[in-house]
């Protein structure tokens, strides 16, 4: 069975979704969630459903990001994963850690990829009178939000919303795609995955 290990940075909503995902359908196994931040919410859920966590400060390392990335990997291959899924992960990742997990690394991002990478995505998606926003599940490569596409789901900008009614909108889609996947990804599957 794949060894998932999952990387948050807050509330961890989405490897919630992952974790149950998991544990209901049996076709993979969550390993380890780890975060930057030790004071992550995520973490006691994590812990709550009974699996390993771990947490490596970012802040001690300052700028040294390959000696924060050390540390972490040193967490992660502890735990041996076949799958690592960023889910609510806010560092940006060296190319150099990236290519130590090149093709077992996916990512979530709110927007509907290659619009708008980067942060505030629902703001950019509402300040451009888009009609439609959602969320892309991504292989993660060094060109950051940019790897290839492996699944999106799609939501309607509705009239009056602001950035906290769309990106809820988007979250639930969010914890929809995500685990469906990671099901396809864990067979090997790399089709792109569009939910209507
Ligand atoms: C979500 O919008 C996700 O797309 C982004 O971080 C936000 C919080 O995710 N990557 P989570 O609730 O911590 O999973």
């Amino acid at each position: 069975m794949k060894r998932v290990a999952i990387l948050i940075s807050g509330g961890g909503s989405n490897m919630l979704a992952l974790v149950r995902d998991m544990v209901e359908g049996r076709y993979a196994r969550p390993v380890l969630v780890v975060s930057n931040d030790p004071q992550a919410k995520g973490l006691e859920k994590a812990a709550d459903l009974g699996v390993t966590i771990a947490a490596v400060d970012h802040r001690p390392f300052g700028k040294n990001r390959e000696a924060f990335e050390t540390a972490l990997a040193k967490e992660i291959d502890a735990a041996n994963p076949d799958i690592l899924c960023l889910a609510g992960f806010m560092r940006i990742l060296t190319p150099g850690f990236i290519r130590r997990y090149q093709g077992k690394m996916l990512n979530i991002h709110p927007s509907l990829l290659p619009k708008y990478p980067g942060l505030h995505t629902h703001a950019r998606a509402l300040a451009a009178g888009d009609s439609e926003a959602g969320c892309t599940v991504h292989e993660v490569t060094a060109e950051l939000d940019a790897g290839p596409l492996i699944g999106q789901a799609r939501v309607p900008v509705l009239p009056g919303d602001t950035e906290d009614t769309l990106a809820a909108r988007v979250l639930t889609q969010e914890h929809r795609l995500y685990p469906q996947v990671l099901r396809r990804f864990a067979t090997g599957d790399r089709t792109p995955l569009l939910l209507p």
